[in-house]
């Protein structure tokens, strides 16, 4: 297959996140999984947000984050290039009376330039949402400009290389190597084809440039199973728990900050 225009790769992502936004909450919930990975994001983040504050979430999905962050006294901004995701998030707006303490936008994390004018304390971005472009400095040229002096961001992005995958080349899975090789990949979602890239904390400290510190990073289903393999704990209960407790030990550390389903990572504005 040939690679496709970034733009072209917009209106895709748009399509097959809008046709997943119907059972996404759904599918998010029955996923054991998903909840645990949210819990350490969560854990993670109250580092960085003691106060209640103004959160701008990046690629929003249907807003599951937004309403954690909600309940827990802030106010968030949620955007998302996906219409249908969107249009969950105003139903729960409207559903749930939430009108000022949550807004939403169609935007991409591209064009952060249209929030010029408003400051946020927090910006936040969540489940491999920012793979979905090729260059992480096209999001993070914006950042100094609605972000305030000493702020946050946190962003859990998909790294090349993940543990899990590679072991279960032991079982045949002939996606272990998705990561590999090539610097981009065609993702396969609601029957639409879109461009993913994997980002290491190299590039993403690269991205940030001079004016932001690296705060903290972690790995985040580093030996543990990822979303995807939602069967594991249920056939193998013991190795679960122990994966899971080898992981806490471990995602502080080289290699399993950097080698994970997905990183963690949170950079201060200092300039
Ligand atoms: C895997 S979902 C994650 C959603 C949400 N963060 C969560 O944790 O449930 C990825 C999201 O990224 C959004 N996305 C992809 N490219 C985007 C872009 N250029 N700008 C904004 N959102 C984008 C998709 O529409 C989708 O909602």
């Amino acid at each position: 297959m040939q690679p496709v225009e970034v733009s072209e790769n917009s209106i895709q992502v748009n399509e097959a996140f809008s046709k997943q936004s119907f059972h996404y909450d759904d599918d998010d919930l029955q996923n054991p999984l998903l909840q645990m990975m949210r819990s350490q994001v969560y854990d993670h983040v109250a580092r960085f947000i003691h106060k209640p504050c103004r959160i701008l979430e990046l690629n929003s999905g249907t807003g599951i984050d937004a309403l954690h962050f909600v309940r827990q006294g802030h106010r968030v901004h949620a955007t998302d290039l996906s219409t249908g995701m969107i249009d969950q998030i105003k139903g729960k707006i409207n559903q749930l009376d939430l009108h000022g303490r949550l807004t939403c936008q169609q935007l991409s994390y591209d064009q952060l330039d249209q929030l010029e004018g408003q400051k946020f304390d927090f910006i936040f971005s969540n489940f491999g949402g920012l793979n979905c472009i090729d260059d992480l400095s096209k999001v993070t040229k914006n950042l100094s400009k609605i972000l305030i002096s000493g702020g946050y961001v946190t962003w859990v992005i998909m790294p090349p290389v993940c543990v899990w995958e590679i072991l279960s080349l032991l079982k045949g899975n002939r996606n272990a190597l998705r990561r590999f090789g090539k610097k981009t990949n065609v993702a396969h979602l609601e029957g639409e084809h879109f461009q993913v890239w994997y980002h290491s904390i190299r590039s993403i400290r690269k991205a940030f440039g001079p004016d932001f510190r690296l705060a903290r990073f972690e790995g985040l289903a580093a030996l543990s199973p990822p979303p995807y393999a939602a069967a594991f704990p249920v056939n193998h209960p013991m190795l679960h728990k122990m994966l899971q407790r080898a992981d806490i030990s471990v995602r502080n550390y080289f290699p399993f900050n950097r080698w994970a389903d997905h990183i963690i990572a949170s950079f201060q504005l200092v300039a």
